[in-house]
């Protein structure tokens, strides 16, 4: 099976059966990352350029790791080692690279909908690594695996997404995904962090943390985006922390059995204290372990050929 698509620019776009096609792809991909020799020749001959106009470790590192175990020639680009910092814009360097004729872009900007502009004007495939606030599919992909596998099912599970909502791209890919596979999300946070009719992408809404994570099934810990803040939100970073941090006095409110995540890099004892983030509950590092055999995943059903 393929993905009958050029480009994976968000989740809002993919229906429920790519979603499961991916995840189901993505769990035959991870025992090669526990082999001796973690290669399969799959994609040989084929060139991924990671092009990341921002800072990144987990996404960058394994859509690379991703490319290199299925044998593929991976090649990274950041914005501030190219010739973005002399003036060349966006266009330029998607004609320039096309001219090299690679299979894949993986694309990284501060600017929403730079992918979705990016694939207008390549012929290669392009995968969206995080476009401003708006999505961030392959992390929404990992986080449903990492659900998935610890938890039996997505389908009717109750699913709170905690913190600055509004400038978080992996809340807006996780409430897509997680609602086309059956799940109920929550949306907690401030007033000041939460998006205008976020009920309209079919999540509920919570302005108190410890109602959106009494009966849930999984708590997705979400950093404060400082980079991408304007305006103060929230009054001292104190406050913010004893409102929608969360510890292990508020994790005895949750359900014994719940999951933590969080999509990286964690602000320890902000939005969550250190003894939760390294717990028992934390499945913060299965996500970055999934994260590869997810974009293993989507570069082979964009890519690869039929078997
Ligand atoms: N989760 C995530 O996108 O982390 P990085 O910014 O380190 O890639």
């Amino acid at each position: 099976m393929k993905l009958n698509r050029k480009d994976i620019l968000s989740i809002e776009d993919l229906t429920k059966e790519e979603i499961e096609l991916v995840l189901k792809t993505a769990e035959s991909f991870k025992e090669v990352s526990e082999r001796d020799i973690k290669k399969v020749p799959t994609l040989r001959g084929k060139t991924i350029i990671n092009l990341f106009y921002e800072p990144s470790t987990r996404t960058r590192t394994s859509f690379e790791i991703a490319a290199k175990r299925m044998s593929a020639d991976a090649i990274n680009i950041s914005a501030s080692s190219s010739s973005v910092v002399k003036g060349e814009t966006l266009k330029d360097t998607a004609k320039n690279l096309e001219a090299m004729n690679p299979d894949c872009i993986v694309l990284r900007h501060s600017f929403s909908g730079a992918p979705h502009i990016l694939a207008g004007l390549v012929k290669c495939s392009v995968i969206n690594a995080g476009d401003g606030c708006h999505e961030h599919p392959s992390q929404a992909l990992l986080d449903m695996l990492t659900v998935k596998e610890k938890l039996g099912r997505i389908e009717g599970l109750k699913i709170a997404i905690i913190g600055d909502i509004l400038h978080s791209r992996v809340a807006r890919s996780n409430i897509y995904g997680f609602t086309k596979l059956g799940a109920e999300v929550r949306a907690a946070g401030l007033p000041t962090m939460m998006p205008c009719r976020i009920e309209q992408m079919g999540c509920r809404v919570f302005y108190n943390m410890e109602d959106a994570i009494k009966d849930s099934d999984v708590i997705m810990m979400l950093r404060i985006q400082l980079e991408r803040q304007n305006a103060a939100l929230f009054p001292t970073v104190r406050e913010y922390s004893k409102l929608f941090g969360l510890d292990s006095k508020k994790l005895e409110m949750a359900k014994k059995d719940v999951i933590i995540l969080h999509p990286g890099p964690i602000n320890r004892g902000v939005e969550i204290s250190s003894d939760v983030a390294d717990g028992r509950s934390s499945l913060i590092l299965d996500q970055v372990t999934n994260g590869v055999a997810v974009r293993m995943a989507l570069f082979y059903l964009l890519l690869g050929r039929e078997l």
